[in-house]
């Protein structure tokens, strides 16, 4: 089964070709346009902009994508999008887009949840070229997922494929959100998360460790996180040490430490809850998730505290937003759906939805 993947939900431009045989998956092509460039001097997304930069690169992103995977669109058997969450002006444009194609070529579509793309995300391996169809990461169920991203940090129950109950949210900012405003503080540029990771990254123990930051709600009994008084700590220690800002040695200081205190509460606060309810597997997902001292600290922290948990993480490409995901997450919700009819003319009813809930 041949999927087409679109994602227009934030900044990124993207679609995908990915390959089902036998329940294994393989990726023909992922084209990912991104904006960053254009946002950069805003510091974040602006959504009309946005909107206009898909409306100039959906139809070629989609092309080449067909073109890369060595398909023409007839060759398709399913489209599956982002009908939500995100930006209602740049959702617009890849919902219409895909309702068109399938319309006009008659395929069925299937809309889905940005996050979920983003959970599924960790099935995706292998490539066209080493003509490898596998699915390395099956996921145990239950499965816990640590979703971390520029709109969402989340812990998600899934019982089964499709089945999804958050025990855990932010209060306030979003993980990669708070790594994007501490940036832009330092005076880095947007996004601001793979900056820091590589400032914290050249921060060398024996020079200084006199900045510290708090663990907001670490030792809190429920499981929701808090890190807008983290930045505001992180703003305060830079209005009273402004050196700092001129400073290399402090400035990867503080990017260190920032970067570790999210690690630290993220990390206790997914294996509180994993204790709680007893997963076999745990996820982690969102383009945070891109961040490798996450990553490496997670796997110690499971296989320290939680040996026999099989651990599964994207990619580093599929971390951050992109269209595979999406196809994946689309084939499942195929897979999932009996009546097969329902599919029939599909792009009807697929609409776009800024708030769209994970269900
Ligand atoms: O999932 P994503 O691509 O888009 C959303 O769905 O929001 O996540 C983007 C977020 C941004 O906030 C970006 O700063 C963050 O992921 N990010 C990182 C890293 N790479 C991307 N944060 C920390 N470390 C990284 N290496
Ligand atoms: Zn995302």
């Amino acid at each position: 089964m041949l999927i087409l993947g679109i994602e227009t939900s934030c900044d990124e431009t993207a679609a995908a070709v990915i390959e089902e045989k036998n329940g294994r998956f393989s990726v023909l092509s992922n084209i990912v346009s991104s904006q960053i460039k254009i946002h950069a001097p805003w510091g974040g997304v602006v959504p009309n902009l946005a909107a206009r930069e898909h409306l100039k690169n959906i139809l070629p992103v989609i092309e080449t994508s067909l073109k890369e995977a060595g398909i023409s669109i007839d060759d398709i058997d399913l489209v599956s999008l982002t009908s939500g969450p995100g930006l209602i002006p740049a959702l617009l444009i890849g919902v219409n887009t895909a309702r068109t194609v399938a319309f006009v070529f008659n395929k069925p579509l299937i809309g889905v949840h940005h996050i979920e793309g983003h959970i599924y995300a960790s099935l995706l391996e292998s490539s066209k070229k080493s003509n490898n169809y596998r699915i390395l990461n099956e996921i145990d169920f239950p499965a816990l997922a640590l979703v971390i991203s520029g709109g969402h940090t989340q812990l998600v129950l899934m019982k089964k494929h499709l089945s999804y109950e958050i025990i855990g949210t932010t209060l306030d900012d979003a993980a990669g959100e708070a790594f994007d405003k501490v940036a832009r503080i330092l005076g880095f540029s947007y996004p601001g998360g793979p900056i820091i990771a590589d400032w914290a990254e050249k921060f060398q123990k024996t020079s200084f460790t006199d900045i510290k930051l708090p663990r907001p709600m670490i030792n809190a009994k429920n499981l929701d996180f808090s890190f807008s008084g983290l930045k505001t700590a992180v703003l305060y220690t830079i209005k009273k040490n402004p050196e700092i800002l001129k400073n290399n040695g402090r400035l990867s200081q503080i990017s260190h430490e920032f970067q570790q205190a999210v690690s630290d509460v993220l990390i206790s606060k997914t294996v509180k809850a994993a204790q709680k309810y007893g997963p076999k597997t745990i996820i982690l997902a969102g383009g945070v998730s891109a961040n490798k001292e996450i990553r490496k600290q997670l796997g110690e922290a499971i296989a320290q505290k939680l040996p026999g948990i099989k651990y599964l993480i994207p990619d580093i490409k599929y971390s951050v937003d992109n269209a595979a995901m999406i196809a994946v997450a689309g084939y499942f919700r195929w897979k999932n759906e009996t009546n097969k009819n329902k599919f029939k003319n599909s792009w009807k009813s697929i609409n776009a939805d800024a708030n769209l809930k994970l269900k």
